[in-house]
């Protein structure tokens, strides 16, 4: 029998697991730049929250939740997106009456999708994203934009192309909708049972369907901008302005209306191309939300909101086709070589005291011959070897040997941090492609 990891999950270990953790270290910075404080909430839910606020009418919660009873018969979801659990415990602890708004929160975590397994698509995903709640502006729309175009431009990525729409106000969408059911109710007949399904629960849902045929009739349903109240056209206008102000381009598109339902005024998702050509989806999406407080009971004076999330997955994979990970491998700074069982114990002491001044180190604890020391510190990626044998302990001393230069030299025990301070520093300044006369004579 063997022991698989459940469809549509995987497993995150190696480089992968240096590239995730790499990618939360940059989003969270950058968040707080933008002064925005940690938040972490369950990963298991009422269900009620996600029906009540995510929306019955998308398809993340009709069709594509974990739902179970648990053993006291309760019904549970494992979240299938982050912003329902923040707003639901903003709500509960009453965090609008102890902070000043508007209250910016950031997250990273794991969310389920019961969708079909494919490029980019996973039932398990790992989910950066954030919150804005309690006031309303477009100013505060335009920066949750400008936060997830910073994120992904500190990590690299060029050629990004951020797509944006706008939902308009509660008319606005009142209006809309009534237009669509008109214009899809004499072609329904020859659509998708789910698209059958929306007309009738929310039919701004149609214009999301993945069938083809579909997407066809799609093409000439009519468009929100024609039906956008002055006060929604203005603001959209408004925070439009403010992105481009900070030269930040974006694309228009009239289709875009996101798969939850509780967005209204801007939405965008941040698409960017592969060098491979894969088409891995959007690698983040979001936008403004209005009334998500007191749907879940809090005032509705604090009902703004706004917020994106970023799929890491999506982030991690393209980042890789683009060789934007090759620095980020966590590397090892030293690999220690006792030489022989005598000098063990010592060097066992001066292992974690090297950890203690903060270098990163490991040692075998077996005693192995100096080769296969080096062959394994090699592929440990450690930057320096320090070799101790019953010699240099006499002595106090150790040999220190760079591993990519293969330079040598002997370091006193006693002053051993600022050896090893002075030996990293010149790394440092004199990395791998240092092109200085002195480097580039040691490397011939
Ligand atoms: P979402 O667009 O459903 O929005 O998901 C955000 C991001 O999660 C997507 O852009 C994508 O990168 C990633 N993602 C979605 N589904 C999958 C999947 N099956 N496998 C891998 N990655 C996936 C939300 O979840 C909203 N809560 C975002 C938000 C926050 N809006 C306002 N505040």
């Amino acid at each position: 029998m063997s022991y698989i990891a459940v469809k549509g999950t995987h497993d995150i270990y190696g480089d992968e697991a240096d590239g995730y953790s790499y990618i939360q270290t940059v989003f969270k910075a950058i968040a707080e730049l933008y002064g925005y404080r940690g938040i972490e909430t369950p990963v298991l839910e009422y269900t009620n929250l996600f029906e009540r606020s995510t929306g019955e009418s998308s398809d993340v919660v009709r069709k594509e939740m974990y739902t179970f009873l648990d053993k006291g018969e309760r019904s549970v979801t494992l979240r299938p997106e982050g912003t329902a659990g923040v707003i639901r415990s903003i709500v509960e602890h009453k965090l609008y009456a102890t902070s000043d708004m508007p209250l910016k929160v950031y997250y990273t975590g794991p969310v389920f999708r019961y969708e079909r397994p494919q490029l980019g698509r996973y039932r398990q995903f790992l989910q950066a994203g954030v919150e804005c709640v309690g006031e309303d502006s477009p100013y505060l729309d335009a920066e949750c934009i400008c936060l997830a175009m910073q994120t992904f431009s500190m990590l690299g990525f060029k050629n990004l192309k951020l797509k944006v729409n706008t939902l308009g106000d509660a008319d606005t969408r009142k209006k809309y909708r009534a237009a669509l059911q008109e214009f899809f109710a004499t072609r329904i007949d020859d659509m998708c049972e789910d698209c059958k399904q929306r007309l009738k629960l929310n039919p701004m849902r149609i214009l999301d369907c993945k069938v083809k045929e579909d997407q066809e009739r799609v093409k000439d349903a009519p468009k929100m901008k024609d039906y956008l109240s002055p006060e929604a056209e203005e603001r959209f206008y408004k925070t439009l302005s403010i992105i481009n102000d900070m030269g930040i381009e974006y694309e228009i598109d009239d289709n875009l209306v996101r798969g939850l339902d509780y967005y209204g005024h801007i939405v965008f998702e941040v698409h960017a191309l592969s060098d491979t050509g894969k088409d891995y989806g959007a690698l983040a999406g979001g936008g403004h939300y209005d009334g998500m407080i007191s749907t879940l009971g809090g005032p509705a004076d604090y009902d703004a909101g706004v917020g994106f999330g970023m799929g890491v997955e999506r982030v991690y994979s393209m980042m890789k086709d683009n060789g934007l990970l090759n620095d980020v491998a966590h590397k090892l700074d030293i690999y220690l070589m006792p030489i022989g069982e005598s000098v063990m114990d010592e060097c066992y002491e001066l292992l974690e005291n090297i950890r203690l001044i903060g270098y990163s180190a490991i040692m075998p604890f077996k005693v192995a011959k100096l080769g296969s020391m080096f062959k394994k510190a090699e592929r440990s990626g450690a930057k320096f070897a320090l070799i101790i044998g019953d010699e240099e302990l006499e002595k106090g001393v150790a040999q220190l040997k760079n591993l990519a230069t293969k330079e040598q030299k002997e370091v006193h025990l006693a002053t051993l941090d600022e050896e090893l301070d002075a030996a990293f520093d010149e790394i440092e300044e004199h990395g791998d492609d240092c092109d200085c006369p002195h480097c580039q004579e040691k490397k011939n």
